[in-house]
């Protein structure tokens, strides 16, 4: 069961505090950080790393059957934290303009963000074990039927959402590095 809202206030914190930071950046330098250069470059590498962490760690530890280290809702917990943190990194690393297909990136990724407030709003309805099984008997069966098919569309639509940002940013890196680094 993930308990509170312990993971929101700690992104929301530290959202803060690289706010904080970006806000020195911008004050300091009297320009927007661009994109390309090492301060955005480094908020976007950063971001995205955190990103991938958020499409795998939880997945991979949801889906082996001998690991035992954490608790699953630790899990969620953390995939909350960086599933927030590292696309508001991203946000910053943008420049805050949303041409082509590194704009549509940044639709994906934040259709994803919110995809996942609203899967965490339909997964903390199913009362769980902090290694997140469902607890038998303690919502009536009509109402967990319908809190596990929602749960089950949510899937359905939450994973294919992440496959494509993934790809869509795997394209971007690609040509950005390309023509904005490598080309300079
Ligand atoms: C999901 C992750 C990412 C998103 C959503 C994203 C989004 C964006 C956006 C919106 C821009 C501005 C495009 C414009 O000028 O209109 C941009 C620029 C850029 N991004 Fe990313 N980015 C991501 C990850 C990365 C990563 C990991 C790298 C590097 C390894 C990177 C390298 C660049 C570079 C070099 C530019 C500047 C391109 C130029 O000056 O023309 N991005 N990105
Ligand atoms: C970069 C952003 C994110 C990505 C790429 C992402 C990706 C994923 C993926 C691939 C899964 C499926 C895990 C599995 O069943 O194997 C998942 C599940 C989930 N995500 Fe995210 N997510 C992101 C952000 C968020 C955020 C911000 C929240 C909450 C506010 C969230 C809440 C959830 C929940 C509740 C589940 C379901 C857990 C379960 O059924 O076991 N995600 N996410």
């Amino acid at each position: 069961m993930l308990r509170g809202n312990r993971e929101l206030w700690a992104a929301f914190l530290t959202g803060v505090l690289i706010t904080g930071l970006y806000a020195a950046v911008v004050f300091f330098t009297r320009q927007i950080p661009a994109a390309g250069e090492f301060f955005g470059h480094a908020l976007g590498i950063f971001g995205f790393i955190l990103m991938l962490m958020t499409e795998v760690l939880y997945s991979l530890r949801k889906r082996s059957r001998s690991a035992r280290w954490g608790r699953m809702s630790s899990w969620l917990q953390f995939h909350i934290y960086t599933g927030l943190v590292g696309p508001f990194i991203v946000l910053l690393h943008t420049s805050w303009k949303f041409n082509g297909l590194a704009g549509a990136t940044t639709l994906l990724t934040v259709i994803i963000v919110v995809s996942g407030f609203i899967g965490r709003y339909i997964y903390t309805r199913i009362p769980r074990t902090l290694d997140g099984l469902e607890i038998e008997g303690s919502l009536s069966e009509a109402a967990l039927r319908q809190a596990r098919r929602l749960m089950a569309l949510w899937h359905t639509i939450h994973i294919p959402i992440g496959m494509a940002l993934f790809l869509s940013a795997f394209v971007h890196i690609g040509a950005a590095l390309y023509y904005a680094t490598f080309l300079r």
